[in-house]
């Protein structure tokens, strides 16, 4: 199947790359900046294209690799061109394949295959899309195709439904995304206390990689300790007086999250104080 991509940032090149180097099957790119699709092509070894519709005929499947917002602006372009029987995949998380308008009158069938990874360099990270997992979810007639593209340059996938994309997308930018708000705050409370920036680092890492390598090796209730899974409710009342502004509210309302975690994990413990204060403080704040 031969792919072309419209957009030639992050994921453009990204995934040209890995379609290029196991597949030899990328046509090449057209992108909003000429510049942009001529390094493009020159990195993947493909051809650039300064008209669009010279792309979409020599191809089989379109990847569209532009900002979510202009997604529907290119596929305002590309319907009124020749594209029956193509593939036009985009490959945003929040956004399902419906962003398609009309799709059907034109014979093409539409994807959004979103490759779950933060791509943040257009020219390297092509090597890490293999570790990641894609999302497939379009015209199910034809997403076998899809499935056998992705497979071709040994790449895992799940198929989702259109109707889940924001709350999946959401999930990811929990466990991605906050993550990083979530170390931020960390990192501004020790500083208080007068941590250096060097010890940041020594002081977060081993608490942070030790949990993420534990919950992921037997999952979060395994993987709980500390006060809450304690039910040390002294404790925890004493950081709720201590913090203030937003990094009490992520305290807290992790907090809520974690007895959640907790109650499940030790069901003979009774921990309706800590649940009281919990919501007690959130009225308070109210
Ligand atoms: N980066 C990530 O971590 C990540 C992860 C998963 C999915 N995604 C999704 O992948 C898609 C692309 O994201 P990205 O991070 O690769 O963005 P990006 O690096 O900003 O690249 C977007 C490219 O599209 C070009 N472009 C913008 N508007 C255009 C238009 N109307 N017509 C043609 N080309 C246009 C840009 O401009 P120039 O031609 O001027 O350079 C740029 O080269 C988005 O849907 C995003 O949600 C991103």
């Amino acid at each position: 199947m031969k792919v072309g991509f419209v957009g030639a940032g992050k994921v453009g090149c990204s995934l040209g790359m890995l379609f290029a180097t196991t597949q030899h099957n990328l046509v090449g790119f057209y992108s909003r900046t000429s510049s942009s699709a001529a390094e493009a092509a020159d990195f993947t070894k493909s051809k650039h294209f300064s008209n669009l519709e010279t792309l979409i005929k020599e191809c089989d499947a379109v990847f569209i690799t532009v900002p979510d917002d202009a997604i529907s602006v290119v596929w305002e372009q590309l319907k009124h061109m020749s594209i029956a029987g193509k593939m036009i995949c985009h490959c945003s998380g929040s956004l399902s394949s419906e962003i398609f308008k009309g799709i059907d009158e034109t014979g093409a069938f539409g994807f959004s295959v979103h490759p779950l990874l933060a791509v943040s360099d257009r020219y390297k990270s092509y090597q890490e899309l293999p570790k990641s997992l894609f999302t497939i979810e379009g015209e199910k007639g034809h997403i076998s195709d899809i499935k056998a593209l992705l497979e071709a340059s040994g790449l895992k996938y799940t198929v989702i439904n259109a109707d889940v994309k924001t709350r999946y997308h959401g999930a990811a930018v929990l466990c991605s995304n906050l993550v990083v708000a979530l170390i931020q705050a960390a990192e501004d409370e020790l500083r208080i206390c007068g941590f250096s920036e060097e010890q940041l680092s020594d002081a977060i890492a081993p608490l942070l990689l030790g949990n993420v390598n534990k919950v992921l090796a037997v999952g979060t209730e395994n993987a709980l300790t500390g006060p809450i899974e304690r039910n040390d409710v002294g404790t925890v009342q004493k950081h709720l007086n201590t913090f203030d502004g937003i990094d009490r509210d992520i305290y807290q309302v992790l907090s809520r999250k974690t007895v959640e975690i907790a109650k499940r994990k030790n069901s003979n413990r009774d921990y309706s104080d800590l649940e009281a204060l919990l919501n007690t403080q959130e009225d308070l704040e109210e």
